[in-house]
């Protein structure tokens, strides 16, 4: 049975004059001033508990762009029925037809939806509209038409059979539901964790970040504007320890799909933990979380390469990605070069509202991720192993805005080369020449986490020492490239260690783990 050839979808440029950046600035108009209300999505009904939070911009903390409404425990357990009802149709659905919902909701995004579900990253995420085409538009659109086509092929792998036996395997969804939890920082992440489970036939419950509901609304509208029936995926938001605690409990918790931070992940499955003996089922737990990416120059390495690997791994989308380059190794020889170069690239950086195009950087998300960065610039500016050689500004007066800043260090193991900050903040060290050797082994032992790295060289043997030295350090490595920006059907993407269970997001590892085969043998 084919389905259509997966193709990635385009960036838009949004050049002046272009009609896609007319409409995106129409949608962010509109959108800013309309104060959406988001229900509770649960079965066909949109509930609105009238105990609510309010939704802000970023960039302008102070203005209101809407507000979201609380679940109760009995919000909660009520989506547990509704969608356990759901399934027994859903599961029961053709591939074929769960598949045409999805392409569907990829067509209403390219076409109608773009500037909306764009306009909405750009308010509530604070993302610029280049940003916001990559993540919401375009990287949103592979992960539905790139899992469709894998799905088709796990449907389609059949065993060896012969005339007299006929071996079939059925890809049954899991017994239960999966929970699926969302990050902020990828309104593409938010929608491909309920979607990749539910298509493979799987009822879904949805709790997205609070600082991601506004566009999660423009999500769930779109795939039941595509054709998702009621029930199938649940949206819940409230506090979050009642409401993983009420899933948690129920035995007909059948899965995870997660991403978010390290801690919060491994507390959940020591949740799923205490609660083994009650499930129907042993819960498939999927989870991709923090990182402290690297870039490595060798000392044969492009300095224009390295230093546009660094800008764009670090700064892009605020630095705000669990793949964003954090802790680079320079090699003494390339220093002189490389921090003239990143100066003149830096300073030229804009920053400000993401209606304003010409910004490269806009805001990072809350109070608390500021404070949280706030110190850690502060505190380097104290230290006398570590030097802020750019940026170290910050104001909170409009927006939660930090400067894109470089710390050098002569500790390896500074703290900003440990710890994942999740904010435009890199950390650099540079190394004699001499010690490559030393520097690869550091490489692999100064973090918990091993989600993306980079190797800068223009020598083929260093290229391949790094590649074998660093094989457990990443899980998603470049070479000669920066460590962010995985295209869905092109580099599948996650990491091990801390960093999560590394089902690939995007692949068909990935959907494997929303079904459990059941083998019919037939003899005639
Ligand atoms: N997949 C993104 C990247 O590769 C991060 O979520 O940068």
């Amino acid at each position: 049975f084919n389905v259509p050839k997966a193709v990635n979808e385009p960036v838009k440029s949004y050049a002046p004059g272009t009609p896609e950046r007319e409409q995106v600035l129409a949608a962010y108009r509109k959108m800013w001033n309309e104060q959406i209300d988001v229900p509770l999505y649960i079965g066909s009904e949109e509930i609105r508990t009238g105990n609510t939070q309010n939704m802000s911009a970023p960039h302008d903390h102070q203005h209101i762009v809407g507000k979201y409404h609380l679940a109760e425990k009995s919000h909660v357990e009520k989506a547990i029925a509704t969608a356990l009802e759901a399934r027994k149709k859903w599961s029961k659905m053709t591939w074929e037809n769960r598949a045409a919902i999805f392409l569907k909701a990829a067509e209403l995004i390219a076409g109608p939806y773009r500037a909306k579900i764009n306009a909405a990253t750009m308010i509530a995420q604070s993302k610029t509209i280049h940003q916001a085409e990559i993540d919401a538009a375009c990287e949103l659109i592979d992960f539905l038409r790139f899992n469709v086509e894998y799905m088709s092929q796990i449907y389609n792998d059949q065993p060896v059979s012969d005339s007299s036996v006929w071996n079939r395997l059925e890809h049954r969804p899991l017994e239960g539901f999966i929970y699926a939890i969302t990050p902020f920082n990828f309104t593409a992440i938010a929608a491909n964790l309920p979607s990749s489970a539910a298509m493979m036939g799987n009822v879904v419950v949805w709790k997205p970040s609070d600082s991601q509901i506004f566009s999660a609304k423009v999500i769930i509208d779109i795939f039941k504007e595509a054709g998702l029936p009621d029930g199938v995926i649940n949206v819940i938001y409230g506090d979050p320890v009642m409401v993983t605690d009420t899933l948690l409990a129920s035995p007909d918790f059948a899965g995870l799909h997660f991403t978010g931070s390290t801690h919060v992940f491994k507390d959940l499955w020591a949740k799923i933990g205490t609660n083994i003996h009650n499930y129907k089922t042993y819960p498939r737990i999927v989870g991709e979380t923090g990182g402290k990416d690297f870039i490595l120059a060798h000392p044969s390495a492009n300095v224009k390469q390295v230093v546009t690997g660094i800008v764009r791994g670090a700064f892009e989308f605020q630095g705000q990605k669990c793949s964003a380059a954090s802790r680079v190794y320079i090699p003494s020889s390339l220093w002189p070069a490389v921090k003239a170069q990143l100066e003149t690239d830096v300073n030229s950086m804009k920053m400000g509202s993401p209606e304003d195009m010409s910004n490269f950087f806009t805001a990072v998300i809350h109070e608390g991720s500021f404070n949280k960065l706030a110190s850690y610039i502060d505190q380097a500016k104290q230290d006398a192993d570590a030097e802020i050689i750019l940026g170290g500004g910050y104001d909170k007066s409009k927006g939660w805005f930090i400067e894109p800043t470089v710390i050098v260090t002569t500790n390896p193991k500074y703290k900003t080369m440990e710890t994942e900050l999740f904010g435009p903040v890199v950390t650099i060290y540079v190394y004699e020449d001499s010690k490559w050797n030393e520097t690869l082994e550091l490489i692999d032992t100064t973090s918990e986490y091993a989600l993306t790295g980079a190797v800068f060289s223009t020598d083929r043997y260093a290229i391949e020492e790094a590649t074998i030295a660093l094989e457990n350090s990443a899980g998603n490595f470049y070479v000669n490239d920066k460590p962010t920006g995985a295209v869905v059907g092109n580099q599948p993407f996650g990491g091990a260690r801390a960093s999560g269970t590394n089902d690939k997001a995007g692949s068909m590892l990935n959907l494997l783990r929303w079904v459990s085969p059941r083998t019919i043998k037939e003899t005639f």
